[in-house]
């Protein structure tokens, strides 16, 4: 079967469109027909070896995060899934694998495809809709009425970000320039502010929660209008020892190491009364129903900037890394 292999850490040439063997399913895996697969910031800083503090696969190893297709074998364990059921999923992290014609998910991480939901579709909800899911709901704990601040509003992980924050009940605000902003308000943001032309820190308004999609000075300006007792959580600035002991499975190395990585922003943060907490997102299959569950109540819509080729793949990933996407970018295998 074909598959998007990355051979060596570093730029685009360390990963390649190859021949490799069908992966064989595990007792408690599903394996699928792989019809399409969303990409993310995650698979280009995977490809660049910057996650190699946290995830040390052996290389070769097949990219990708997240996939919809067809269930074409079970492993024996298997309890929730058959063969032919259509499903969608975020592969575990230290497992990846989901740029392939074939691959193998726990079936813990899949759920079935909402009804009437294209496989492209399909492929662009998982990771970037549960990290939203996860931020807002787990972490923050947004409750209706609060005022939540958002940046990135017009990416992947933001257009979800934005639709759950209403969905929740907040009063949303989000960053985005000009080439954002029609797309952020048509998904229900009641406030937008351009990031090329305001500076965040000078804002009147003031926060309950805030949901970091930006990181940097972003992240920076942001402690700055935040209400004292809010907390923000990140999900592209700097770990911080919970990360590795809620998220990482409790490393103590990994805890000192966030520690002092996150020391600048947990001060900053302190020094304003607010909590910073940076979030590593989980599978779960679970919530991937829920959020199917809003999909096909048409509380959710997922917003697919580009869809290419699975032979494109490798300009889909630059685009990703352009960091200009709005909403998801999705390879279509078949
Ligand atoms: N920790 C985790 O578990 C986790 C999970 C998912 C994602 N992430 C991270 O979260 C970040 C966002 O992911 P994503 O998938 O949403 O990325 P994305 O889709 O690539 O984001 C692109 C969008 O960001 C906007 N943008 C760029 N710079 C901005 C700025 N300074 N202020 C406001 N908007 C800006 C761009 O809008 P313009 O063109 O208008 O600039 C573009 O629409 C990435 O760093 C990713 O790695 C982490």
């Amino acid at each position: 079967m074909r598959a998007y292999v990355l051979k060596h850490y570093g730029g685009p040439d360390g990963a390649q469109l190859i021949d490799v063997p069908v992966p064989t399913p595990g007792p408690r895996d599903v394996r699928v027909d792989v019809r399409a697969a969303g990409l993310n910031p995650v698979d280009f800083k995977f490809r660049q070896g910057k996650l190699r503090a946290i995830l040390r696969p052996t290389l070769p190893l097949v990219l990708g995060n997240e996939l919809a297709g067809d269930v074409v074998a079970i492993g024996s364990d298997v309890k929730r899934f058959r063969i032919g059921d259509t499903v969608f999923a975020r592969v575990a992290k230290d497992r990846a694998g989901a740029f392939a014609e074939q691959a193998c998910v726990d079936e813990d991480d899949a759920a079935r495809i909402p009804r009437g939901l294209d496989f492209a579709t399909a492929a662009a909800v998982p990771l970037a809709g549960l990290t939203a899911l996860q931020a807002l709901r787990d972490e923050l704990g947004v409750e209706p009425g609060q005022k939540v601040l958002i940046s990135g509003g017009a990416g992947g992980v933001g257009t979800f970000a934005i639709q759950i924050a209403k969905w929740l009940g907040a009063h949303v605000t989000t960053t985005a320039s000009a080439r954002g902003e029609a797309l952020v308000r048509a998904l229900g943001c009641d406030a937008v502010i351009d990031y090329t032309a305001q500076d965040l820190s000078k804002v009147d308004d003031r926060f309950d929660a805030g949901l970091d999609l930006v990181g940097g000075d972003t992240l920076a300006q942001m402690v700055d209008v935040m209400k004292p007792g809010s907390r923000i959580v990140s999900v592209a600035a700097l770990p911080e020892p919970q990360t590795a002991i809620k998220d990482l499975g409790g490393s103590r190395v990994l805890a000192a190491l966030f520690w002092i990585i996150s020391y600048g922003i947990r001060s900053r943060a302190r020094r304003a009364g607010i909590g910073y907490r940076f979030l590593f997102m989980h599978s779960s299959g679970r919530d991937l129903g829920l959020l199917g569950d809003l999909i096909e109540q048409g509380k959710l819509r997922v917003i697919v900037d580009k869809t290419y080729p699975f032979a494109q793949i490798a300009e889909a990933l630059a685009y990703v890394e352009s960091g200009r996407a709005k909403g998801k970018v999705v390879v279509a295998m078949h």
